[in-house]
């Protein structure tokens, strides 16, 4: 796991942006697994100047969303769904027919979790996969106690995860308590993970994560057995890393040859 420390919460979403259009760059029919919540607003906005101003080319790429509440269609305010079409899809030229977010309204969710996992596969299987972090450690919507093996299913979320989504939701709406979410055995699965995460809040599931023991009641830790994760965090949310100067010094004498890997 590499795990990079920046000041700001800008230069985390500035990075991430960076290495996901790299990403593009370098293998413009890329198959990109995306991620929803506030940390990757400033991703995505960055993907999309990219896009406006350097003709970043997004007509080959197709995505494949993380996650979804149960129970919201697709023109839901609230749904991840249409959070992508305003932060992103309708950003850059991204053909509709190449991007999934999971059915909030699939009659058989069974059925749907299995065709969304048979799209992956034939799409080629995930390149690279972008993460964001739950305050309880969970990874898309794995909350803990989620198997770390675990394909796409649908999941209850834990009363912190509901009070802390609540914001995204206005006053006097509750949102849904049950989500459709990859679990962590797809997110495995991917070639490249890239996870971000900024504020105090997060630091202590990114110490549970990066140097805690690889356990079910914190799900992103099972990315330690992923080879080829990158971390990037603001100081805030490094402040329990035990290990924070020894990431630093790595980061700073990182190689030539591997630097934007
Ligand atoms: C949500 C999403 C996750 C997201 C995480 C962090 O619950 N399901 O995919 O990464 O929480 O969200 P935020 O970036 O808003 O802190």
């Amino acid at each position: 796991m590499e795990v990079i420390i920046l000041p700001s919460p800008k230069e985390v979403e500035q990075m991430g942006g960076q290495l996901l259009a790299q990403q593009v760059r370098s293998k413009p029919n890329s198959v990109l697994g995306l991620a929803t919540g506030a940390t990757m607003h400033g991703v995505y906005t960055y993907l999309s100047e990219q896009h406006a101003k350097d003709g970043l080319d997004f007509a080959a790429i197709r995505s494949f969303n993380l996650d979804e509440y149960y129970g919201l269609g697709p023109h839901h305010p609230c749904s991840y769904h249409t959070y992508m079409c305003q932060h992103l899809f309708e950003r850059v030229n991204i053909q509709p027919e190449n991007t999934r977010v999971p059915d909030g309204l699939a009659p058989d969710v069974q059925a749907h979790c299995q065709e969304y996992e048979a799209a992956i596969e034939r799409a080629g299987g995930i390149d690279l996969q972008l993460l964001g972090l739950g305050e309880d450690g969970h990874i898309g919507f794995n909350e803990p106690s989620s198997s770390l093996s675990a394909g796409m299913r649908i999941k209850t979320l834990t009363p912190m995860t509901r009070r802390t989504n609540q914001r995204d939701f206005p006053p006097g709406e509750t949102m849904p308590m049950h989500v459709l979410t990859l679990g962590v055995g797809n997110i495995l699965a991917a070639r490249r993970c890239l996870l971000l995460a900024h504020g105090a809040k997060k630091a202590p599931a990114v110490q549970a994560m990066v140097e805690g023991p690889i356990t079910a009641m914190c799900p992103a830790s099972a990315l330690q057995q992923h080879r080829s994760t990158t971390v990037i965090v603001d100081e805030a949310a490094a402040a329990f890393l035990q290990l924070a100067d020894y990431f630093r010094c790595v980061y700073e004498h990182k190689p030539d040859w591997q630097k934007g890997r």
